[in-house]
């Protein structure tokens, strides 16, 4: 298909998803503990205009004419990789499954998607969907399935070129060693984050308390960008405490299809569990629970909204990614300690700033390891946006025009030019 023909199907199928939104949000919201509400108006949607620019770029990949040195002319082909494997994870089913596909769709690449375990529905739907806006069979494979069956058959296949995941750090270790046993696979990896949060002295409070909310507790904590570390200078600190917690006890927690709920439950027993592990660990590391820190019902996955303070950067709820509804508030004094502190984790996918002075907000933002800066927001995606992490947040870049490039070869074409009036 050319270029143009390939846009035009995509746009056809996000079409699709529009009509259908209502029935998408539920399978994810069913599958995940989503919030109904939000799958229409944020995941959805989000989906359709990831699926929809790089609709608009499939026909705009071109390569460069080469003045190599000689009697000879060269051009670049950027020619589709082949198939892609693509492994996501559940906290984000829909937006997962297009930030990948969409780039490689646009590219000529043909995708085989493993979708997580918790999370297969929407993965199928979108299968479906696919016939009926007329791509072609073959070119989106769903293989719901566990990640070492599965999963691993996709980053150990010889005739898979490329695998694009999202997932744990662990998981990603096992891709990169599956692709250096087997094929050489190219592999690019996003293993979420310890993000943090750095609100200066001149911060609006009210905001910073409803960002630092939002970062951390929005889709239950379970997002790899979640500001999951506070850092707040010490002047505003006593206040912002205070306000932080009345804010935390608001968010309200419970059925997820209920219009009026914050937070749904975890994904699973497992997930639940293991921030109920890591809640003990804080406590028995010293630092001070503020607010929550048990299960908020007597059934399902839910847990409290949860705020320690005190917390050091050697505690290990400091440093490892919990995903789940933790904030962990730390006071600092000057810029170069806050700096410093961000950027002392094995993480780099995302970082906020909260200050008006143009000055601090430049220099952190020049400073923090992070794929990813937010200054007075946070969460603000945009297809247009390259996004991925520094350090063992993993490496390659979803997102932005440049995403297409994961997915193509580049061919040098040299002729010679025996005859020419000029070199
Ligand atoms: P995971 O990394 O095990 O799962 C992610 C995907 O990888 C799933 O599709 C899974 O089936 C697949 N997978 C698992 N084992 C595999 C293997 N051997 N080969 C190929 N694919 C495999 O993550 P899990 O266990 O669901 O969550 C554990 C922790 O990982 C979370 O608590 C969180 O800290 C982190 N995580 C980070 C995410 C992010 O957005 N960066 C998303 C999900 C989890
Ligand atoms: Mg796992």
């Amino acid at each position: 298909m050319s270029g143009y023909e390939r846009g035009r199907v995509m746009n056809k199928l996000a079409d699709l998803m529009e009509q259908h939104t209502e029935e998408l949000a539920l399978l994810d919201g069913a599958d995940a503990g989503k919030l109904l509400l939000l799958g229409k108006i944020i995941d959805i949607p989000a989906a359709v205009q990831m699926l929809r620019y790089y609709a608009g770029g499939a026909d705009k990949i071109h390569g460069e004419s080469l003045r190599v040195s000689g009697k000879y002319q060269g051009y670049t082909l950027k020619e589709p990789i082949g198939v892609v494997g693509v492994i996501i994870p559940w906290n984000f089913p829909s937006l997962m499954f297009f930030l990948k596909i969409s780039p490689a769709l646009a590219a000529g690449c043909t995708v085989v998607v493993k979708p997580a375990e918790q999370t297969p529905l929407s993965a199928l739907y979108y299968a479906h969907l696919a016939k009926l806006a007329g791509i072609p069979d073959g070119v989106i494979n769903v293989v719901p399935g566990f990640g070492p069956t599965a999963g691993a058959a996709i980053a150990s296949h010889m005739d898979v070129d490329s695998v694009a995941f999202t997932g744990s750090g662990e998981v990603g270790r096992l891709i990169m060693e599956a692709s250096a046993r087997s094929n050489l696979k190219t592999v690019s990896l996003e293993l979420g984050g310890k993000s943090p949060l750095i609100i200066f002295d001149d911060a609006d409070i009210d905001m910073a308390v409803e960002l630092s909310r939002l970062a951390i507790f929005f889709n239950k904590g379970e997002v790899c960008v979640a500001g999951s570390r506070v850092y707040v200078q010490e002047g505003i600190y006593d206040e912002f405490v205070k306000k932080a917690v009345v804010a935390a006890q608001n968010w309200k927690v419970g059925d997820p299809f209920d219009v009026t709920t914050n937070m749904g439950p975890q994904v699973d027993k497992e997930q639940f569990e293991r921030v109920l592990r890591y809640i003990d660990l804080g406590k028995s590391e010293g630092a001070t629970l503020l607010t929550g820190g048990k299960p908020a019902a007597d059934k399902g996955y839910y847990i409290e909204p949860t705020i320690f303070a005190d917390v050091k950067e050697d505690m290990q709820i400091a440093q490892d990614e919990i995903f789940g509804p933790v904030m962990s508030l730390m006071k600092f004094k000057t810029i170069d300690e806050a700096i410093e502190k961000a950027n002392c984790t094995k993480y780099g996918l995302a970082a906020g700033i909260i200050t008006k002075d143009l000055n601090i907000a430049n220099r952190v933002s020049r400073s923090v390891r992070a794929g990813t800066v937010w200054v007075n927001c946070y969460f603000a995606f945009d297809p247009e946006a390259p996004f991925g992490g520094y350090k063992m947040s993993g490496f390659g870049r979803d997102q932005g025009m440049m995403a297409i490039d994961k997915y193509m070869q580049v061919k040098s074409v040299i002729t010679a030019v025996p005859d020419s009036p000029w070199y």
